[in-house]
């Protein structure tokens, strides 16, 4: 537990209001420019978008209703006996429980093989335990960069319980950014520049609007596999 609470230490403050999507206000979305016609992922400009696509990726219905009932099944008992967190201003993540784990059941085991097999290089070192993210309804994940003492070059995260929406905002310039339409049951993949120089949040239910369109936040379980640096 104590790695994982140091993986999101590297809180960035929120970025000035120059550009940046959280200072659009609801239906302003002249600024929002979709990929393609299905992909869930738009962006402050066509070319950030076309560039980061082979570093960013949202597979939707990557795991099916029963699978998703599986994780569920596995995660649940542990999850609803600790109380979700809101006091500590200075977490990354406000109205959550977590926990992580090593070992699971053989249909979870399956899927994860299936998530790790899609994100990651034959061959890669993981870190041993995946972590998991239960957010409240009103939780949410401020914006940060995972520690890169503790993770590698690549982030893979399933969705559960609700469509949320994750904003990546370019460290050094937040006038660059992209949202992802992260669907109920779908699998997002972060790699490299956009692990490394983009933060990273989910946004709270209030401010949940993708590409104009308002995507209510329940409660959300993540499960995030992740390799160890090089
Ligand atoms: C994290 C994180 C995103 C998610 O735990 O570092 O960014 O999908 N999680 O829960
Ligand atoms: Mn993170």
């Amino acid at each position: 537990m104590k790695v994982l609470l140091a993986v999101l230490k590297q809180i960035h403050k929120p970025a000035l209001c120059t550009g940046n999507p959280r200072c659009l206000s609801s239906g302003a979305t002249s600024g929002l420019l979709p990929f393609r016609d299905e992909a869930p992922m738009v962006g402050s400009r066509p070319e950030l978008v076309q560039k980061l696509s082979s570093q960013v990726e949202v597979r939707t219905d990557f795991i099916t209703e029963e699978e998703e009932a599986a994780f569920l099944r596995e995660l649940d008992p542990g999850l609803k006996k600790k109380r979700y967190e809101f006091d500590h201003w200075d977490d990354a993540i406000h109205g959550y429980r977590e926990t992580e784990r090593l070992t699971w059941g053989a249909a979870c085991e399956e899927i994860l093989n299936r998530v790790r097999s899609t994100a990651f290089p034959e061959g890669s070192q993981l870190l041993g335990p995946v972590h998991v993210i239960d957010l409240d309804k009103t939780g949410y994940i401020k914006p940060h960069i995972d520690s890169v003492k503790f993770c590698g070059s690549t982030i893979a995260g399933l969705s559960l319980l609700s469509d949320s929406i994750m904003r990546l905002v370019k460290e050094d310039t937040p006038s660059e950014w992209l949202d992802l339409l992260l669907s109920r049951r779908s699998l997002y993949i972060l790699r490299d520049q956009a692990r490394y120089q983009f933060t990273h949040e989910i946004l709270k239910d209030e401010e949940s609007v993708f590409n104009g369109q308002r995507v209510p936040r329940q409660r959300r379980i993540s499960v995030i596999c992740r390799n160890l640096p090089g």
